[in-house]
């Protein structure tokens, strides 16, 4: 097993066309393999991170690694390492895909054509499926899902996947509580069981805060890094919510209330 980091980045920086500094003087090093939260307010490079150490954005200035992989020199190997569920999903809702046929991509894309499931494919798929309590729309047309059930199959279909990195921007977004502690409980399970690294994204640290091991808080460049409690810091919050952010500490446990994202919370 590599012992490179998980990922490393020195003084990256990402510019967009349009000119807009997304991300700058980005360096910081999460080892592997590790369950971490990528946390801060609206544009503050999130997802801008994500698609740069997956080689989809190039740096401006810097660097980034996944697993001692270079983002630019070596984007082929990182994409054979990732699964990755983007923040919005991409499938295009007027192809009549059914369930199945979402989460059995996730199995297909890296293979040789033709892409013909297996029945240890469809196996994994179902299985992926139960991890969520999807498995009885397994046949079901996926445009027809609510938007919390089709992020619960996209989830299915990263757990379905091969590949030790797992990356999902938001994977929460839009969703209730019971899909957010299905989604929560299948990560976790799943980290646990595998050896596998989780990357997530997301606005609220609460639903995840026992399961990972670090959070790296952003807001176009490095704000905090460690321990969700160190991170969770009344100080820090205010620097990157605003000055209305505040620490609630109420039965052993630390609170979060930001305009932004509401209340996070954290032991
Ligand atoms: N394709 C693009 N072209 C130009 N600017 C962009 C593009 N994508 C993002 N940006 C800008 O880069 C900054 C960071 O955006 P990014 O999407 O990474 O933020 P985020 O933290 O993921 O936000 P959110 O919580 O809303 O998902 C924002 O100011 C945004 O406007
Ligand atoms: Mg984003």
């Amino acid at each position: 097993m590599s012992t490179a980091p998980l990922l490393e980045a020195n003084n990256l920086a990402v510019r967009y066309p349009n000119g807009e500094l997304a991300l700058h003087d980005v360096t910081f090093k999460i080892k592997s393999p590790s369950f971490m939260a990528i946390i801060g307010p609206n544009g503050s490079g999130k997802s801008t991170l994500v698609k740069t150490f997956l080689g989809l954005i190039k740096p401006f200035k810097g660097h980034i690694s996944v697993n001692g992989y270079d983002s630019v020199k070596k984007s082929g190997k990182i994409r054979k390492m990732v699964r990755y569920v983007p923040q919005r999903d991409r499938i295009e809702l007027t192809v009549p895909m059914k369930v199945k046929d979402i989460v059995l991509m996730g199995r297909l894309l890296k293979k040789l054509p033709p892409r013909i499931a297996s029945s240890k494919d469809t196996k994994i798929a179902r299985n992926a499926l139960e991890q969520v309590d999807m498995a009885d729309l397994w046949n079901r047309p996926f445009p027809e899902l609510s938007g919390g059930q089709r992020q619960r199959v996209l989830v299915a279909r990263a757990l379905a996947g091969e590949g030790s990195i797992l990356v999902l921007d938001e994977p929460l977004a839009g969703t209730d509580t019971e899909s957010q502690d299905l989604i929560v409980k299948a990560l976790g399970m799943y980290h646990k069981e595998n050896d596998v690294s989780i990357i997530m994204v997301t606005h609220d640290l609460n639903p995840i805060h026992t399961l990972v091991h670090e959070v790296l808080l952003l807001k176009n460049t490095i704000v905090g890094i460690g321990e969700p409690c160190s991170v969770m810091d009344p100080d820090l919050m205010r620097k990157v919510y605003g000055p209305t952010a505040r620490i609630v500490e109420y039965a052993g446990h630390r609170y979060c209330m930001t305009q932004d994202s509401g209340i996070d919370r954290h032991d």
